[in-house]
């Protein structure tokens, strides 16, 4: 028999119509879990939604970036399921490889205000929500290996990741008070559309990269390790973390690979 880990709570997830989203969705759902899927896509978010099944999931348009629809989408899964529980704010884009010297400065706001924007008024909503409701909530933010190490991403990408840091643990002081905890999830390079699209390569390709440059070998990362480490942080079996950025890297970032080739 399966634990189910998350039985009846209520689950809002943006960036889900893709990649380490829609996994998460597929996962929370395995586990006892209402889900709204919220995202830009709208065809694939559907499809998405159809194929977990509509008495367990539904599809909400919301583009992050304004603060209307996050809301919107906040409301709209309050008044479907009666409560949310669990926000996994996980929408967000990489943004072209461009180095400083040639940053495009639109562009850069772009990224900012998706990935950074869009987190706080996340946070805001579903927190105020949660605070309503009385909630012992859980949120968990998508942030990157790039959160906290330069060069591992363009400068607009990494800059907004470290930020998310930021907020997480800014908000975890506030919202401890309320029972409510903040986490993020910092994933190594998975083979998701975001990842193909900006250099241009297949899923094995990518995951032939990551692989040879990852610090923990004989393992290909997939976005159903970061749905499970998402799933341990919405979860009870997590009932007294909070703050932290929890790296799925397999050590990457806690391992200088250069000079550790030349101390053993
Ligand atoms: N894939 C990796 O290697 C990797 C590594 C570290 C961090 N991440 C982070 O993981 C998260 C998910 O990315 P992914 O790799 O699954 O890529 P993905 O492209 O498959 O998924 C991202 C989703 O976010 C949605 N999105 C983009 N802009 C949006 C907006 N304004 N409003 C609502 N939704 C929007 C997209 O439509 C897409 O469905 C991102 O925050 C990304 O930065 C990914």
């Amino acid at each position: 028999m399966v634990l189910l880990r998350l039985e009846g709570k209520v689950a809002l997830i943006t960036g889900a119509a893709s990649g380490i989203g829609e996994e998460t969705a597929r996962l929370f759902v395995q586990h006892g879990a209402f889900v709204v899927i919220a995202d830009v896509q709208d065809d694939l978010g559907n499809r998405v939604a159809e194929s977990i099944g509509l008495d367990k999931v539904s599809y909400r348009n919301c583009d992050v970036r304004d603060e209307k629809q996050v809301e919107e989408a906040v409301s709209y899964t309050v008044e479907k399921y009666g409560k949310l529980d669990i926000l996994f704010s996980n929408a967000g884009i990489l943004g072209p490889l461009t180095g400083i010297l040639e940053l495009d400065i639109d562009t850069f706001d772009d990224i900012m205000a998706t990935n950074v924007r869009g987190t706080a008024a996340m946070i805001k909503h579903a927190a105020r929500a949660m605070v309503a409701k009385k909630t012992r909530g859980s949120i968990i933010c998508t942030a990157s290996i790039a959160s906290c190490l330069g060069g591992t991403g363009p400068h607009g990408y990494t800059a907004s990741k470290h930020a998310i840091v930021g907020l997480v643990r800014g908000t975890c002081s506030e919202l401890g008070a309320h029972g409510i905890r903040v986490n993020c999830v910092s994933p190594y390079g998975v083979a998701t559309p975001l990842v193909c699209r900006a250099y241009n390569w297949e899923p094995s390709e990518v995951e032939a990269n990551s692989c040879s440059m990852g610090n923990l070998k004989g393992i290909v990362l997939k976005a159903r390790h970061i749905a499970e480490t998402v799933l341990f942080l919405a979860s009870d079996e997590s009932a007294y973390i909070s703050g932290q950025n929890l790296a799925v890297d397999g050590g990457f970032t806690v391992v200088n690979q250069v000079v550790s080739s030349l101390t053993n």
